[in-house]
């Protein structure tokens, strides 16, 4: 008898025969493969209905919670308006850019345009161009996008850890060189080569929590330390924050550290869904992309209204005294009670986190680095995502992945998740 495909397969086999993998974004084709036809809230629901509480979060955008109301209305208004004119300046990017100044300890100046790659892109142009030098320095285990100067090193296999482990064919090997790699929270390998090659490094980029790995927190010494060995050799220390801007505060994981890069990149988090990134830092080097000046940046798209006028909503809800406490007083929740249920159950396991991320690896600590995780236990890790799942608790599945936690999210939302996490390491002990 033949069987009818269900919804989710008949979307499946569509975009599968007309988009490689079915999908337009590596790590978006998982096991489970599932569809999710609509996003609410703190909510996912696939394509036959069922409901999931999504931690994923898209890797990390709605901070807010999905399809925001007041986001949302927002951007249509300014949609009604006015759409791309791509001519001259506009009113809402102003009011951003300044916003964005008056938070952001780094910003003095602000650039927009549409991803993290794009931001990160444009930050080492600008600091090879204002140095003059080739070279930059990225960390294992952080992620800064898709381009040929950082696609590398980022979840290496152990035999790939020390030596370049470049992420895609078709990148230039002149790129690959000149792109250095070090073990994160190590500053006495970044001392080293500095004193031996501070004249050719351009920049130094970090992610300052690696969260393309979970959660690795920075040592403050090792952050202050990079501020000042960049100021010391004239390299320009840039901090991307397209995780932590805004999901840590609207001044970054940097107003917490307090230590302040001459270049950010945020991207994500900052107009809750809608496609934004921005290029932010020291007034004198951003000039340098003014029209006519000597670096290039450019793009039809940069600084659309519709996400635009969700940045600006989406700031003024973080900027409700209620906000933050929410999100953070959440995370800490979730994080207390699966700390406490790994103990109940004796398992070889730590959870990690900060505000509103958290993660579950099966592996002692000490974490400090990404030569740690590879400890972690993956086919444990993916095992008990996919099991999550089922009991309709959305965390990737996928080694290392960190969960976000939103201000839709509820503590009964979180209740029941930890509730579902104790079924499944029940299961586990
Ligand atoms: C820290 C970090 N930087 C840059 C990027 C690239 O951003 P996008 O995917 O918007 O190009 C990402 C994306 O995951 C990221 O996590």
């Amino acid at each position: 008898m033949a069987t009818t495909a269900s919804r989710s397969q008949q979307i499946i086999e569509q975009a599968q025969r007309y988009i490689p993998g079915g999908v337009s974004s590596a790590n978006r084709l998982v096991e489970p493969n599932l569809v999710f036809t609509r996003a609410q809230g703190a909510y996912l629901f696939d394509a036959e209905g069922r409901r999931y509480i999504d931690y994923h979060a898209a890797f990390g955008p709605p901070l807010l919670g999905h399809c925001h109301p007041e986001v949302q209305q927002r951007a249509a208004e300014a949609m009604a308006s006015i759409d791309v004119v791509g001519v001259g300046s506009s009113e809402l990017e102003a009011q951003l850019a300044q916003k964005i100044c008056e938070h952001m300890p780094s910003a003095e100046k602000v650039l927009f345009c549409n991803s993290g790659s794009e931001a990160t892109y444009a930050a080492l142009r600008l600091a090879r161009a204002v140095t003059g030098r080739q070279k930059i320095i990225k960390f294992q285990g952080c992620y800064h996008g898709w381009h040929d100067a950082v696609l590398m090193n980022v979840i290496s296999p152990a035999d790939k850890v020390g030596q370049p482990d470049p992420l895609s064919a078709g990148m230039l090997p002149q790129a690959i060189e000149n792109t250095l790699v070090l073990p994160f929270n190590d500053l006495a390998a970044v001392e080293q080569v500095m004193q031996e090659q501070g004249s050719e490094i351009a920049a130094i980029i970090l992610e300052l929590i690696p969260h393309n790995i979970g959660t690795v927190l920075p040592h403050q010494e090792f952050v202050q330390g990079l501020r000042d060995l960049t100021s010391q050799h004239h390299a320009v220390l840039i901090f991307d924050e397209v995780v932590t801007g805004f999901r840590h505060g609207l001044g970054g994981y940097q107003k917490a550290l307090g230590v302040t890069p001459d270049l950010t990149t945020m991207a994500k988090a900052i107009a809750n869904g809608f496609p934004l990134a921005a290029l932010v830092g020291r007034a004198d080097l951003l000039d340098h992309c003014r029209p006519g000046g000597d670096v290039f940046f450019a793009g039809t798209f940069n600084a659309h209204p519709a996400s635009v006028a969700a940045s600006l909503a989406t700031i003024e809800i973080l900027e409700r005294p209620d906000s933050y406490p929410h999100l953070f007083d959440l995370g800490t929740r979730m994080r207390d009670g699966l700390t406490a249920m790994v103990q109940r159950h004796g398992l070889r396991a730590t959870v990690a986190g900060f505000g509103s991320v958290f993660l579950l690896y099966f592996m002692e600590p000490p974490i400090e680095s990404y030569e740690d995780l590879l400890r972690n236990d993956a086919e444990t890790f993916v095992t008990y995502r996919r099991a999550l799942i089922k009991r309709g608790i959305y965390e990737l599945p996928v080694n290392l992945k960190r969960n976000h936690i939103s201000l839709a999210h509820t503590a009964a939302d979180i209740d029941e998740s930890l509730a579902a996490a104790d079924a499944v390491l029940t299961s586990f002990s």
